[in-house]
Protein backbone atom coordinates (compact mmCIF):
# COMPACT_ATOMS: atom_id res chain seq x y z
CA UNK A 1 0.00 0.00 0.00
CA UNK A 2 2.91 2.52 0.72
CA UNK A 3 4.83 1.72 -2.53
CA UNK A 4 5.50 4.45 -4.92
CA UNK A 5 2.75 4.96 -7.58
CA UNK A 6 4.92 6.02 -10.35
CA UNK A 7 4.28 9.79 -11.03
CA UNK A 8 0.90 10.21 -9.49
CA UNK A 9 1.80 11.37 -5.42
CA UNK A 10 -0.48 9.53 -2.69
CA UNK A 11 -1.62 11.76 0.09
CA UNK A 12 -1.27 10.44 3.54
CA UNK A 13 -2.36 12.24 6.61
CA UNK A 14 -0.63 11.37 9.89
CA UNK A 15 -2.75 12.23 12.92
CA UNK A 16 -1.10 13.09 16.06
CA UNK A 17 2.21 12.81 14.90
CA UNK A 18 4.00 13.80 17.56
CA UNK A 19 7.78 14.44 16.77
CA UNK A 20 7.63 13.07 13.08
CA UNK A 21 8.65 9.12 14.07
CA UNK A 22 6.33 8.33 11.00
CA UNK A 23 6.61 10.65 8.51
CA UNK A 24 10.00 11.36 8.15
CA UNK A 25 11.15 7.98 7.40
CA UNK A 26 8.44 7.89 4.50
CA UNK A 27 10.04 11.03 3.15
CA UNK A 28 13.79 9.76 3.36
CA UNK A 29 12.54 6.60 1.76
CA UNK A 30 12.05 8.80 -1.43
CA UNK A 31 8.02 7.64 -1.82
CA UNK A 32 6.04 9.91 -3.94
CA UNK A 33 3.71 11.18 -0.73
CA UNK A 34 2.24 14.54 0.06
CA UNK A 35 2.20 14.49 3.84
CA UNK A 36 -0.30 16.41 5.92
CA UNK A 37 0.84 15.90 9.66
CA UNK A 38 -1.11 17.83 12.60
CA UNK A 39 -1.12 17.17 16.02
CA UNK A 40 -3.15 18.68 19.25
CA UNK A 41 -0.34 19.77 20.52
CA UNK A 42 1.73 22.95 19.19
CA UNK A 43 5.26 22.30 20.38
CA UNK A 44 4.72 19.03 18.56
CA UNK A 45 4.07 20.80 15.19
CA UNK A 46 7.00 23.28 15.84
CA UNK A 47 9.77 20.59 16.47
CA UNK A 48 8.21 18.68 13.01
CA UNK A 49 8.53 21.85 11.49
CA UNK A 50 11.98 22.66 12.66
CA UNK A 51 13.47 19.01 10.73
CA UNK A 52 15.81 19.60 7.99
CA UNK A 53 13.71 17.16 6.11
CA UNK A 54 10.84 19.21 6.38
CA UNK A 55 10.12 20.65 2.84
CA UNK A 56 6.65 22.44 2.32
CA UNK A 57 6.32 21.36 -1.10
CA UNK A 58 6.44 17.75 0.35
CA UNK A 59 4.31 18.08 3.63
CA UNK A 60 2.26 20.29 5.75
CA UNK A 61 2.35 20.02 9.21
CA UNK A 62 -0.31 21.94 11.38
CA UNK A 63 -1.98 22.30 14.51
CA UNK A 64 -5.73 20.32 14.64
CA UNK A 65 -7.78 18.27 17.44
CA UNK A 66 -8.64 15.88 15.58
CA UNK A 67 -11.80 15.30 17.52
CA UNK A 68 -13.44 18.94 16.40
CA UNK A 69 -14.07 19.02 12.48
CA UNK A 70 -11.37 22.33 11.82
CA UNK A 71 -9.32 19.18 10.14
CA UNK A 72 -12.07 20.25 7.63
CA UNK A 73 -10.83 23.47 7.21
CA UNK A 74 -7.06 22.30 6.63
CA UNK A 75 -7.81 19.26 4.25
CA UNK A 76 -10.11 19.06 1.57
CA UNK A 77 -12.77 16.52 1.98
CA UNK A 78 -12.05 12.98 0.00
CA UNK A 79 -8.64 13.66 -0.59
CA UNK A 80 -6.58 11.82 1.33
CA UNK A 81 -5.31 8.12 0.42
CA UNK A 82 -4.32 7.15 3.55
CA UNK A 83 -4.64 8.33 7.58
CA UNK A 84 -2.32 6.87 9.72
CA UNK A 85 -2.79 7.36 13.56
CA UNK A 86 -0.68 5.28 15.87
CA UNK A 87 -1.19 5.54 19.44
CA UNK A 88 -3.21 8.96 19.41
CA UNK A 89 -6.94 7.58 19.63
CA UNK A 90 -6.12 6.33 23.21
CA UNK A 91 -4.90 9.80 23.91
CA UNK A 92 -8.52 11.05 23.49
CA UNK A 93 -11.96 10.90 26.07
CA UNK A 94 -13.72 7.56 24.48
CA UNK A 95 -16.75 10.22 24.40
CA UNK A 96 -15.14 11.58 21.15
CA UNK A 97 -13.79 8.29 19.62
CA UNK A 98 -17.33 8.38 17.39
CA UNK A 99 -16.50 12.07 15.99
CA UNK A 100 -12.73 11.26 15.08
CA UNK A 101 -13.47 7.98 12.86
CA UNK A 102 -16.17 10.42 11.48
CA UNK A 103 -13.54 12.96 10.50
CA UNK A 104 -11.35 10.89 9.34
CA UNK A 105 -14.27 9.40 6.97
CA UNK A 106 -14.51 12.34 5.15
CA UNK A 107 -10.93 13.43 4.95
CA UNK A 108 -10.43 10.18 2.76
CA UNK A 109 -11.14 9.17 -0.58
CA UNK A 110 -13.74 6.46 -1.21
CA UNK A 111 -11.40 3.28 -1.41
CA UNK A 112 -9.22 4.86 0.95
CA UNK A 113 -7.54 3.24 3.65
CA UNK A 114 -6.90 4.29 7.56
CA UNK A 115 -4.82 2.47 9.33
CA UNK A 116 -4.68 2.07 13.61
CA UNK A 117 -2.39 1.01 15.75
CA UNK A 118 -3.02 1.60 19.84
CA UNK A 119 -3.31 0.05 23.37
CA UNK A 120 -4.67 -3.32 23.16
CA UNK A 121 -7.04 -4.28 26.68
CA UNK A 122 -4.56 -5.65 29.47
CA UNK A 123 -1.23 -3.58 27.87
CA UNK A 124 1.19 -3.96 30.75
CA UNK A 125 0.70 -0.59 30.92
CA UNK A 126 -2.76 -0.67 31.74
CA UNK A 127 -1.86 -3.21 34.34
CA UNK A 128 0.70 -0.98 35.71
CA UNK A 129 -1.69 1.65 36.40
CA UNK A 130 -2.52 1.87 40.42
CA UNK A 131 -6.25 2.45 40.67
CA UNK A 132 -5.89 6.29 41.48
CA UNK A 133 -4.97 6.57 37.77
CA UNK A 134 -8.22 5.34 36.59
CA UNK A 135 -10.94 8.16 35.47
CA UNK A 136 -13.06 5.55 33.33
CA UNK A 137 -13.54 1.48 32.18
CA UNK A 138 -10.22 0.92 30.83
CA UNK A 139 -9.07 4.62 30.73
CA UNK A 140 -6.19 6.04 33.10
CA UNK A 141 -4.29 9.42 33.25
CA UNK A 142 -0.85 10.28 33.92
CA UNK A 143 0.64 11.91 36.21
CA UNK A 144 1.38 14.89 33.22
CA UNK A 145 -2.03 14.91 32.71
CA UNK A 146 -2.11 12.54 29.43
CA UNK A 147 -4.73 9.67 29.29
CA UNK A 148 -4.50 6.41 27.92
CA UNK A 149 -7.19 4.19 26.65
CA UNK A 150 -7.11 0.16 26.16
CA UNK A 151 -9.22 -0.69 23.43
CA UNK A 152 -10.67 -4.66 23.06
CA UNK A 153 -11.13 -5.88 19.38
CA UNK A 154 -14.70 -5.23 19.20
CA UNK A 155 -14.02 -1.42 20.50
CA UNK A 156 -12.10 -0.61 17.88
CA UNK A 157 -14.34 -2.61 15.13
CA UNK A 158 -17.28 -1.29 15.95
CA UNK A 159 -15.47 2.36 16.50
CA UNK A 160 -14.93 2.50 12.97
CA UNK A 161 -17.32 0.26 11.13
CA UNK A 162 -19.86 3.00 13.05
CA UNK A 163 -18.21 5.58 11.03
CA UNK A 164 -18.80 3.72 7.94
CA UNK A 165 -15.46 1.63 7.44
CA UNK A 166 -15.14 -1.96 5.71
CA UNK A 167 -12.85 -4.00 8.13
CA UNK A 168 -10.08 -5.56 6.81
CA UNK A 169 -7.89 -6.60 9.52
CA UNK A 170 -8.82 -6.04 13.47
CA UNK A 171 -6.03 -7.66 15.11
CA UNK A 172 -4.23 -7.90 18.56
CA UNK A 173 -0.19 -8.01 18.46
CA UNK A 174 2.50 -8.91 20.27
CA UNK A 175 6.04 -6.69 20.52
CA UNK A 176 8.57 -6.60 23.17
CA UNK A 177 9.45 -3.59 25.05
CA UNK A 178 13.69 -4.23 25.30
CA UNK A 179 15.63 -1.88 27.38
CA UNK A 180 19.05 -4.00 28.37
CA UNK A 181 20.29 -0.98 30.01
CA UNK A 182 17.31 -1.15 32.58
CA UNK A 183 16.77 -4.64 32.24
CA UNK A 184 13.36 -4.25 30.79
CA UNK A 185 11.80 -7.08 28.21
CA UNK A 186 8.53 -7.19 28.82
CA UNK A 187 5.60 -8.42 26.47
CA UNK A 188 2.94 -5.57 24.89
CA UNK A 189 -0.06 -6.45 23.13
CA UNK A 190 -1.88 -3.74 20.84
CA UNK A 191 -4.49 -3.35 18.52
CA UNK A 192 -3.38 -2.95 14.64
CA UNK A 193 -6.19 -2.32 12.54
CA UNK A 194 -6.80 -1.97 8.65
CA UNK A 195 -10.08 -0.20 7.80
CA UNK A 196 -11.11 1.22 4.24
CA UNK A 197 -13.66 3.51 3.22
CA UNK A 198 -15.51 1.86 0.70
CA UNK A 199 -16.10 3.38 -2.77
CA UNK A 200 -19.52 4.62 -4.54
CA UNK A 201 -21.74 1.94 -5.37
CA UNK A 202 -22.52 2.28 -8.75
CA UNK A 203 -26.04 0.81 -9.79
CA UNK A 204 -26.60 0.46 -13.23
CA UNK A 205 -30.19 0.35 -14.69
CA UNK A 206 -30.95 -1.53 -17.89
CA UNK A 207 -34.38 -0.36 -19.36
CA UNK A 208 -35.04 -3.29 -22.46
CA UNK A 209 -38.31 -2.00 -24.11
CA UNK A 210 -38.92 -5.51 -25.32
C1 LIG B 1 1.62 8.83 22.31
S1 LIG B 1 1.83 10.18 21.23
C2 LIG B 1 2.08 9.33 19.68
C3 LIG B 1 2.85 10.15 18.70
C4 LIG B 1 3.13 9.46 17.36
N1 LIG B 1 1.92 9.05 16.68
C5 LIG B 1 4.06 8.29 17.57
O1 LIG B 1 3.59 7.13 17.50
O2 LIG B 1 5.25 8.50 17.79
C6 LIG B 1 0.16 10.80 21.07
C7 LIG B 1 0.09 12.05 20.23
O3 LIG B 1 -1.28 12.34 19.97
C8 LIG B 1 -1.47 13.73 20.06
N2 LIG B 1 -2.89 14.00 20.33
C9 LIG B 1 -3.57 13.78 21.49
N3 LIG B 1 -4.84 14.19 21.39
C10 LIG B 1 -4.98 14.66 20.12
C11 LIG B 1 -6.07 15.26 19.42
N4 LIG B 1 -7.26 15.43 20.00
N5 LIG B 1 -5.86 15.68 18.15
C12 LIG B 1 -4.64 15.51 17.56
N6 LIG B 1 -3.57 14.96 18.18
C13 LIG B 1 -3.74 14.54 19.46
C14 LIG B 1 -0.55 14.14 21.21
O4 LIG B 1 -0.28 15.52 21.22
C15 LIG B 1 0.68 13.27 20.93
O5 LIG B 1 1.60 13.92 20.09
Amino acid sequence: MLEDDGDEHKVLLEVGCGVGNLIFPLISDNLNFFIYACDFSSNAVEFVKRNELYDEAKMKAFQCDITSESILSEVPAQSVDIVTMVFVLSAINPKNFQQVATNLYHVLKPGGFLLFRDYGRYDMAQLRFKASNKIGENFYVRQDGTCSYFFSLKESKDIFESAGFEVLQNNFIERRTINKKEDINVKRWFVQGKFKKPKRLVFIYFFNPT
